[in-house]
């Protein structure tokens, strides 16, 4: 097999579990691919900080620039805009194609990064940038593209969905659910951006893009967090038949009048009746629910956090490009099912 050269940059909880899945997996995906991802090396600050995986030691570089240099594919997961935009720029610049699961990145540079990348005809995948898990962003620019999308309405924020469930759930206060979300690891040491709702506003900004065909700035999207619900706004909803969500509400508009179109992206704490699928979403899971004028209604659910869960959106991404350097390999079109020989049905049916 012919190796494709790997380059991440970034080892932190998504980072280092895809480097283990990488090294652990890497027969089967060589066989998936047609080709061996060689994982060449992991640029970051410090190579001796503790990582959320065993990786090899000498694996690690501080020297991000050469390693792009080296590599055909980069996976940008250092979070951040800088140096993360310059270094996304230099791979492009190379003649690499990037993965990256760069939220802030992608919500406020996103257009000059996709330019570039069109440019020199390079991949830029980031299903890992919303949702954590769960396949939603290839759904919008691929399966949905021939649909015309009219509304997304998102759960894109694991743990403010874990606060808010707990606040319905137990009656706890919003510094007790944070408290206990913050001593089960969900929040972040500073959750500023989860309760303060920038998390989910660029979450919104990269959705609403996607689904409206159109470059939505963060700017532009109105946000407001949970810090102000409380307790009894939350006991009330319950009585009214309503569960308080954060959601990110993405939406066509057409004034009536003039039939001009325009685009709304908002993130606030908003009512959702108890009858409703994303009303059944707890924890710190995630959910998009999108409204598509042919599909119908459409609930994509699942992790929309967590260091490995992540990392299986970024190998998709990953394996998705590296097949597209395969030419004739096992991802092109009916050739996807040869890697696995076939099942004689007379074995796995069970008679009742
Ligand atoms: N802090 C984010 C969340 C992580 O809670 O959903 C995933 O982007």
């Amino acid at each position: 097999y012919r190796s494709i050269r790997v380059g991440l940059l970034g080892a932190g909880s998504v980072g280092s579990q895809v480097a283990r899945l990488l090294l652990e997996h890497s027969d089967e995906l060589t066989q998936r691919i047609g080709a061996r991802l060689e994982l060449v090396g992991i640029a970051v600050r410090d190579p001796d900080a503790r990582r959320d995986a065993d990786l090899p030691r000498d694996l690690f570089t501080t020297d991000a620039e050469s390693l792009i240099l080296g590599s055909d594919i980069v996976i940008e997961l250092m979070g951040g805009l800088e140096p993360a935009r310059t270094l996304v720029l230099a791979a492009i610049a190379s003649g690499a194609d990037v993965v990256t699961g760069n939220k802030a990145l992608l919500a406020t540079h996103g257009p000059e990064l996709f330019a570039a990348a069109q440019q020199v005809g390079a991949q830029l995948s980031y299903e890992a940038a919303v949702g954590g898990a769960i396949p939603i962003i290839r759904p919008l620019r691929d399966s949905l593209a021939g649909d015309r999308i009219d509304r997304i309405l998102g759960i894109v924020n694991g743990t403010t969905n874990f606060i808010l469930d707990r606040m319905d759930t137990t009656g706890a206060s919003l510094e007790d659910a944070l408290a206990t979300a913050t001593e089960l690891g969900y929040a972040e040491a500073d959750p500023t951006a989860d309760i303060g709702g920038y998390d989910a506003a660029q979450k919104a900004a990269i959705l609403a893009s996607l689904a409206f065909h159109t470059s939505v700035p963060v700017d532009a999207v109105h946000r407001e967090g949970i810090t102000g619900v409380t307790a009894a706004q939350v006991e009330s909803a319950q009585r009214a038949g309503f569960v308080v969500k954060l959601l990110a509400i993405c939406e066509r508009l057409v004034d009536d009048e003039t039939g001009e179109e325009g685009v709304s992206a908002r993130v606030y704490p908003a009512l959702v009746p108890r009858s409703h699928p994303l009303a059944a979403v707890h924890g710190a899971n995630n959910a998009v629910f999108v409204e598509a004028a042919a599909a119908g209604p459409l609930m994509f659910y699942g992790a929309g956090a967590g260091g490995v869960q992540t990392a299986s959106a970024v190998l998709g991404d990953l394996v998705a490009i590296a097949r597209r350097h395969v030419i004739g390999g096992p991802g092109t079109a009916e050739s996807t099912h040869a890697e696995l020989p076939a099942l004689d049905i007379g074995k796995i049916t069970t008679r009742y």
